[in-house]
């Protein structure tokens, strides 16, 4: 029999609220990818519950794999290696995937591959834009992290930029439980800002000094904080539009501005956007118009890569085992995991 040359990865994440498994081929098409969102458990609380999140994962994510690999019509006697996201995250939703992949990986006999969210992340631009190859320059933006990162090559970073405190993905959340927003803030902060005026409140658009790539979101979600309980002190009606619709150019327009003068300064005519927050649509819009302008070619992965999801860590476990990457078993989930830089 002629052995297949095709490379079939069973990926599995786990890292926040999300229990999600995927079969992918040959590292950017995607046979299946299952997503288990925990949003429901998580909002009464207003925020992710690291113990529930936990459990949830254990829970499902026999049934997600289950499903993952009858979607892609593969047994697991064809898949050729299981990859996990082993860091950043929450340490007790990270051991989960990690016991898991650990325990096929022995039981089958299977090259074992953790991977770096974050990589995942923005190896979800491949899976979307099949052409796409490096270098380029990727902005991160999700919930625990924003980065401006050059990706000189598969597996080759260089952090640019990053930011001092605040993720921009928690100051949405933040800013949209402000103004009475549900949980996660992002999504519905965006929709809301659709009907407001962004010049209404004139929020300060912040930069680090000494550092002009890095970012900084905390002054802008006090100085929200701040408009808000001025306004309730003093009587005066306030329009959440307004407010969400304000807040949001100030944080595009950072977002934006640092990429395109990082694509200037590095000479870098591809641009990419990954993590939660790039499926928001104000950034995404704004990112176009500043790309064209300055002639830099951009590339979205679609709004289901953006969030996370196990077909990007597949994506990612690909190019790390092509290069040569195995891990052991005594593989530990890292909650502070740095992505290795050059
Ligand atoms: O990448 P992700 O799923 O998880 C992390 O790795 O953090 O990102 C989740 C984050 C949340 O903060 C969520 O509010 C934000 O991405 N997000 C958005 C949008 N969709 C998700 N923020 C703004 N606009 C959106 N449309
Ligand atoms: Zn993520």
């Amino acid at each position: 029999m002629e052995e297949s040359k095709d490379i079939t990865l069973l990926a599995i994440e786990s890292s926040c609220d999300e229990t999600s498994a995927a079969v992918v081929k040959n590292g950017r098409e995607v046979l299946s990818n299952i997503i288990y969102s925990q949003i429901e458990q998580h909002k009464v609380y207003g925020g992710v519950v690291p113990e529930i999140a936990s459990r949830k994962h254990i829970e499902k994510i026999n049934q997600v794999i289950g499903e993952a690999l009858t979607e892609a019509k593969r047994t697991l006697n064809e898949i050729n290696a299981i990859c996990v996201t082993y860091g950043p995250g929450l340490v007790g939703a990270l051991l989960v995937g990690v016991g898991v992949a650990k325990g096929m990986s022995f039981a089958l006999k299977k090259p074992f591959i953790g991977v770096h969210h974050i990589e995942g992340h923005i190896c979800a631009n491949y899976i979307s834009n099949q052409e796409l190859e490096p270098p380029f320059l990727c902005l991160v933006v999700s919930g625990g992290h924003t980065y401006l990162i050059m990706v000189n090559d598969y597996g080759e970073y260089k952090i640019l930029g990053k930011t001092r405190d605040d993720a921009v993905g928690e100051a949405y959340d933040k800013v949209a439980r402000s103004i009475g927003l549900g949980y996660p803030g992002g999504p519905l902060l965006d929709k809301l800002a659709k009907e407001g005026n962004e010049n209404a409140v004139p929020f300060p658009k912040a930069n680090v000094n000494g550092a002009p790539l890095d970012f900084s979101f905390s002054g802008l979600k006090t100085a929200v904080l701040n408009y808000l309980n001025e306004c309730k002190m003093k009587g005066n009606p306030y329009d959440p539009a307004d407010v969400a619709a304000s807040f949001q150019k100030a944080a595009v327009d950072v977002l934006v501005e640092h990429t395109m003068s990082a694509a200037a300064q590095y000479n870098i005519k591809r641009a990419a956007m990954a993590g939660g927050v790039a499926s928001n649509s104000k950034l995404r819009e704004c990112m176009e118009t500043a790309a064209k302008e300055q002639g830099v070619e951009l590339f979205r992965p679609e709004p289901v890569l953006c969030t996370d999801n196990a077909a990007m860590i597949g994506c990612a476990g690909y190019y790390n085992y092509i290069r040569g990457v195995r891990h052991g078993l005594d593989l530990n989930a890292v909650p502070g995991l740095k992505l290795v830089t050059v």
